[in-house]
């Protein structure tokens, strides 16, 4: 049950004639109404349907509302719906109580006042929409905590490899050139080994850098996500051979929430890391644009492209890179879209700048303006085969540059 969809409202009462006032009373509240005659139906339809509220004649014939209230809390499903009594004779306290201890219920008397009987059950069909969607809330929760802690086992696995295979054997073969400059004669040997040593420990000491800076680039606190893409970049091309180009705009990119910016970086370079492992490409092309109102990232390649099932996110087709793209992109109400332009894939994010991801005492003064930026049109890359649209829609009158 979301915020919008109708709720379920089981009305049990052996006389039709009230059933048809109670459906008269509660059409208002636009709801579905369902009714019963009898304590057997009404389990038979529980069983069947989510219902928020019963409405409950106290006095039937085979088995009276109280007992069916008992045997509807047995039922672990119905635990907490709610429950009000509808009872023609005054009740005593004791007969009060005796429900009261069945969980979330309420009592109307015979002659039912309408706005009464109304009021009550509007109270707890929102209680009821208000716990399913905190319930909904939770569930969201606990996903995203368990994708949180696969994440965080991946990284911890990749640190743990770079190390063992990068810093590890630089430390090795330091330890293997000490041990023979212990048992070497020949000060010139000695000399020859000693400056292999200092080789290996330039590579070790690049190394810690580099692992240090891709677990978190100080240049993204200092300077901002611009400079922190073109730094990544260019690693990326050394690294890798990949061909990469960064068009950032505009030119002065303003600082973002130290989130955003986070956020923003880890998507690109998750998304790069997917160019490198799966895409064989040998060009990949990075669009920043800050516009008025959000701020769009497109990453795209020339490479084999994927699946039709991974670009449309289906939870068996991804890993966790796009999932944890998608988790990201979710966290700040944006979108991410991933599509196959044959050739290569292109990975789109369009976040919002709802004033939450946006540091605005270093905008600069022409956003203030609101003067909107019509870097939503760009595309990246050479012409496509088959080019989709895009999620990042274009602004009408604005040309369409496209990056050789
Ligand atoms: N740029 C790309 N080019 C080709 N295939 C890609 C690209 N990005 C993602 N994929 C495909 O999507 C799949 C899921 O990616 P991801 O969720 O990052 O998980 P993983 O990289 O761990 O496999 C990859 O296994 C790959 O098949
Ligand atoms: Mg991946």
């Amino acid at each position: 049950m979301s915020a919008t969809e109708k709720c379920n409202i089981l009305m049990v009462d052996d006389q039709p004639s009230k059933l048809l006032t109670y459906k008269e009373i509660l059409g208002e509240l636009d709801e579905n109404l369902i009714t019963a005659a009898s304590a057997q139906e009404a389990l038979a339809i529980l069983l069947k349907t989510d219902i928020a509220v019963v409405l409950l004649d106290v006095s039937m014939p085979e088995m009276d509302g109280f007992e069916l209230a008992e045997m509807i809390r047995d039922h672990p499903r119905f635990k907490k719906t709610a429950i009000i009594f509808v009872s023609a004779v005054n009740l005593t306290d004791l007969d009060r109580l005796k429900g009261y201890s069945l969980g979330a219920v309420d009592y109307v008397a015979v002659p039912v006042v309408p706005q009464l009987l109304r009021a009550k059950v509007r109270v707890f069909v929102e209680m009821q929409r208000q716990a399913t969607h905190t319930e909904h809330l939770n569930e969201q929760l606990r996903q995203m905590s368990s994708r949180l802690l696969v994440l965080q086992d991946q990284e911890r696995r990749r640190v743990a490899r770079e190390l063992h295979d990068g810093l590890g054997q630089d430390l090795a073969a330091l330890q293997m050139a000490f041990d023979r400059i212990v048992g070497e004669h020949s000060i010139q040997m000695k000399d020859q080994l000693a400056t292999e040593g200092r080789g290996i420990v330039l590579h070790a000491i690049q190394q810690v850098r580099t692992i240090s800076y891709l677990l978190h680039p100080p240049v993204l606190d200092e300077l901002g996500l611009a400079s922190a893409l073109r730094w990544y970049l260019d690693g990326v091309t050394k690294r890798s051979g990949i061909n990469t180009s960064l068009d950032v705009q505009p030119n002065n990119f303003p600082r973002l929430t130290q989130e955003l910016e986070t956020a923003l970086f880890r998507i690109v370079q998750e998304a790069l890391t997917n160019v490198f492992r799966h895409s064989q490409a040998s060009h990949c092309w990075v669009v920043v644009s800050h516009e008025a109102t959000r701020v769009v990232a497109m990453i795209r390649d020339n490479g084999k492209g994927l699946m039709q099932e991974t670009a449309e996110l289906r939870p068996e087709r991804i890993g966790v890179g796009l999932g944890g793209m998608k988790q990201r992109t979710i966290e700040f109400g944006g979108e991410l879209r991933v599509s196959n332009l044959n050739p290569g894939t292109l990975v789109e994010v369009v976040v919002p700048l709802d004033g939450c991801g946006r540091d605005w005492r270093l905008l600069p003064r022409t956003l203030e303006n609101g003067a909107p930026r019509s870097t939503g049109g760009r595309t990246l890359g050479p012409p496509t085969k088959k080019q989709q649209p895009s999620a990042v829609e274009h602004a009408p009158d604005t040309p369409v540059p496209v990056r050789q």
